[in-house]
């Protein structure tokens, strides 16, 4: 199967506010189609470094930005797309496959990762000609 970033798409929650603040929810089967096995979250990052620079096997993912912004460059070793993530209310799915990198993070940015499986160095690939030579 040949992933691409057209279904990596972004989904938008309502909020549900009222005079207690505000609330989202991201539901299975409702805003995505796979089982969380792990949530990790990404802060602290210092100005001017990236993250990412990696693909994966079969992972699949919801990227949020729960506070701050950050950018996020997609690429499916033809097309590639930057977007901004910059609220609760947006979420990214990043479907397998698919050469990303995160930067731009603002001081206070939060990212939360949700993914389908839990962590396993064998379903990265980190090296962008790695990931050319087995996309072609
Ligand atoms: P890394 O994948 O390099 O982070 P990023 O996607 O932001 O570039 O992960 C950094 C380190 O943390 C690396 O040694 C692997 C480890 N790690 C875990 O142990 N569990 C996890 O769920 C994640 C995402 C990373």
């Amino acid at each position: 199967m040949k992933y691409s970033i057209e279904q990596c798409n972004l989904i938008n929650v309502p909020e549900i506010s009222d005079k207690r603040g505000s609330l989202v929810y991201y539901e299975f089967e409702k805003e995505f189609n796979f089982p969380i096995l792990r949530n990790y979250i990404i802060y602290d990052v210092p100005s001017g470094h990236s993250r990412g620079h990696h693909a994966h096997k079969k992972l699949e993912q919801l990227i949020v930005c729960l506070y701050g912004s950050f950018d996020i460059e997609i690429f499916d070793g033809t097309d590639s797309r930057e977007i901004t993530l910059n609220t609760p209310k947006t979420a990214l799915y990043v479907c397998p496959m698919i050469w990303r990198v995160m930067k731009n993070f603002s001081k206070d940015a939060v990212c939360s990762v949700l993914a389908s499986q839990k962590f396993d160095e064998n379903d990265y690939i980190r090296n962008k000609e790695d990931f050319l030579r087995t996309i072609s």
